[in-house]
């Protein structure tokens, strides 16, 4: 059976301290789950810590926000599938639409980073999502079709590895959030596009995000087409997360 994932991206907030603190009061009020899975994408310099703190639970995991291409070498700044693997990781986000739109990462990018997790067995979230002039232009599902596209060539026990996440643009960080409907109309283009290229369209986990909080998240993770959720501001609270993590399913 497919375990729902909530994913908490933190983005450039808790460091190491910080987020110590938080996964304290976030395992104290959250107890083994079972039918789900909890994961964590602290900043680069966080990310050891919170590794160790969820450290034997099972139902947690901890990912990067982005990692380069290569494996090491003159790249100032940047950080590597090895060292995030070294660090606690299992996975990590590619292709944030802030990594697209603020930092000008192309698709090709985008695919070699896909690649560089897969070498080193760690979960590429890929993240795909349009922009509100797109939107309006009709032009949704050609654009999340090309963000796909760096998967063209993938194999499926590599398709089998990725995570989607469908976060529209215009919703990320805005109070905006797609419908249910909208979402499932995206995620149901994107499981048939997996299926095409080889995945098992029904274990292809793909998450909603954009504008997720507690008030809204019980209609999408109800929705059968999703497969979970990656939430930017409401994770930033271990309260509002452990009970958003929570959340009743019928
Ligand atoms: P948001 O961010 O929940 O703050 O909209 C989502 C994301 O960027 O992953």
């Amino acid at each position: 059976m497919k375990r729902l994932i909530f994913a908490a991206n933190w983005k450039m907030h808790l460091g190491p301290e910080a987020a110590r603190g938080y996964m304290e009061t976030f395992l104290a009020r959250v107890p083994l789950l079972d039918d789900r899975e909890a994961w964590f994408f602290p900043a680069a310099v966080a990310l050891h810590a919170v590794a160790e703190a969820a450290r034997g639970r099972g139902d947690l995991a901890v990912g990067a926000q982005n990692v380069h291409w290569e494996e090491k070498g003159a790249f100032t700044g940047e950080v590597s599938a090895p060292m995030i693997l070294d660090a606690g990781a299992t996975a990590a986000l590619v292709g944030h639409s802030e990594r697209r739109h603020v930092f000008g990462e192309t698709d090709a990018e985008t695919g070699r980073k896909v690649r560089s997790l897969l070498a080193h067995g760690l979960t590429p979230v890929l993240c795909v999502g349009e922009k509100l002039e797109q939107r309006e232009a009709g032009v949704t599902l050609s654009v999340v079709g090309r963000h796909l596209g760096v998967l063209e060539d993938l194999d499926a026990r590599a398709l089998a590895k990725v995570v989607i996440a469908y976060e529209p643009v215009w919703a990320i960080g805005t109070g905006k959030t797609a419908t249910p409907a909208d979402a499932v109309e995206v995620h149901a283009f994107i499981r048939d596009f997996m299926g095409r290229e080889g995945a098992d369209p029904g274990q292809t986990r793909i998450l909603y995000g954009g504008s997720v909080k507690p008030d809204n998240i019980a209609d999408l993770v109800g929705e059968s087409e999703i497969d979970g959720v990656l939430v930017g501001g409401a994770s930033l609270d271990p309260v509002t997360w452990g009970t958003m993590v929570q959340t009743p399913l019928d």
